[in-house]
Parts: structure tokens; sequence; C-alpha cells
């Protein structure tokens, strides 16, 4: 499949950040992308002998804790279409992790046979794609019937009080530090426009339920500046 123009600017910004993002998404969080991790984790009820997929990966955070949780018995696949993000991705493993692979694979068309997986779940990846409504259908095409979808996305917080804080920091104060250690504007000023772009978690939960999801259901983390989703394929 040919990348459109906004693809190629979405894989050119992870790769110009894929030596600094692990550090940085935990610096600008404050840690706290780990805590929603893997409170992703705990909400899916990800257990040992689980097939799972996880869409965007990118340096793989989210897939190495789901390696941990699905044991040998279960499986990982990270899939991503930035090999940037992926080489780091895939030199972060070890034999502890022999049930974790990566590969090059777009959101909007999987590489994947359909109904082949129990879990899909994707971190911050979702607000970068540009058609939503693909990238879900490739979501329910590769889980098996019942298999469930976890996302983890920023969100716009709503609280009176700290939203004018949040618009702040993440508008101006990110964007300045993300140049200084980046070297490049383009990345930490997307990010903000692509949280305040992106569906709200009433928006997205409507976007899941048409598409055919079942069982949708929303978990705002920290003032709402996260949101963890969870939804349900039809059994049949
Ligand atoms: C913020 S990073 C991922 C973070 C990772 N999931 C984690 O938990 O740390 C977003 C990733 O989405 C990937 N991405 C964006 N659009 C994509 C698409 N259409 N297909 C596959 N990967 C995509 C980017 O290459 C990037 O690696």
């Amino acid at each position: 499949m040919l990348m459109s123009n906004r693809d190629i600017f979405i894989k050119n910004i992870f790769s110009s950040v894929a030596s600094h993002i692990d550090f940085l998404s935990s610096f600008f969080s404050f840690g706290m992308d780990n805590a929603w991790r893997r409170k992703l984790i705990q909400v899916s009820g990800i257990q040992d002998g689980t097939t799972v997929l996880d869409v965007c990966t990118g340096t793989g955070k989210l897939a190495f804790l789901l390696s941990r949780q699905v044991g040998a018995h279960g499986a990982v696949i990270g899939a991503d279409f930035c090999e940037d993000m992926l080489r780091i991705a895939a030199g972060k493993n070890n034999p502890r992790t022999a049930n974790i692979s990566f590969i090059i694979s777009d959101a909007k068309n999987l590489s994947i046979p359909d109904n082949s997986f129990d879990i899909v779940t994707t971190a911050f990846g979702m607000r970068n794609i540009h058609d939503t409504v693909c990238a879900l259908g490739e979501v329910q095409r590769v889980l098996k019937p019942g298999g469930r979808f976890f996302c983890l996305e920023l969100t716009t917080p709503k609280i009176s009080w700290f939203f004018p804080i949040y618009k702040v920091y993440v508008f101006k104060v990110i964007p300045l530090i993300g140049r200084l250690i980046t070297k490049t504007d383009i990345p930490y000023t997307y990010l903000p426009k692509s949280i305040e772009t992106f569906f709200s978690p009433r928006e997205f939960r409507k976007v899941m339920e048409q598409i055919g999801f079942h069982d949708v259901t929303v978990y705002p983390m920290t003032l709402g500046i996260a949101t963890i989703y969870g939804a349900r394929k039809a059994s049949s």
C-alpha cells in the first residue's frame, strides 16, 4: 500500500524522536505513562497464555509489559510502520522475552490474518492515524470472535481549574523542552495538536460502537489527561 503524505509526515516524526522518546515520554508525564500502561494491563485482565497484538508498538514499552504478563505460553506481536522505532524495540529483546516479536505493518492494513488474536492493544498510537475507522476495522478483523481491544490515549482534561495549567504545560513547556532535546520543532508541537484534534472520550466511544464493538468501557486517568478504552468484538 502506498503511503499517504500524512503517514510519511507521522513516520518521519517518530523516526526523528526514536532515540529520545522513551526518556521524554516518562519525563514529560512524570512517569505516569508507565503507570497508565500498567493500568491498561490490569483492566484487561490479560492472563498467562494469551495472544496479544500491540498496534503502534513504537519502542515496545507496552509490548514488553505484555510479554511478562502472557508468559511463556502466550505470545505478543508488536506492529508499527516506523523502522527506527522498531529497531529500538528489537534491541530491548532478551532471552526472557522470547515470546515477543516485532513486525513492520501499517495499522490501517495489518499484515495479519483474520481472527488471530485474543487481545489487541494500542498505547498513544490511535491519535496519529488519520483514518481511525479504518484502523479500528483492522483491529476488529484480526481479533478472534469475542476478543477484546484496549486502547490507551492522551486526552484533553475537562476539569476547569486544571485546564489552564495543562494548556500551558502541553502547548508551551513541552514544545520548548522537546525542541531543546530533539533539536527539532515538529514532534513536540505536533503532540499537543494531535491530542486537541483527536476524538474526546465520548466521541471515541461512539466511533467504536458504530464500528460494531460491544461493551465499550471508558476509564479516565489522572484528571482526564489520559484515557483507557476497553471493548469487545462480537462473539460470532
Ligand atoms: C507514541 S508512539 C508509541 C508508543 C508505544 N505504544 C508505547 O507504549 O510506548 C506512536 C507510534 O505509532 C506509530 N504509528 C503511527 N501511525 C501508524 C500507522 N498508521 N501504522 C503503524 N504504526 C503507526 C508510530 O510509528 C509510533 O511508533
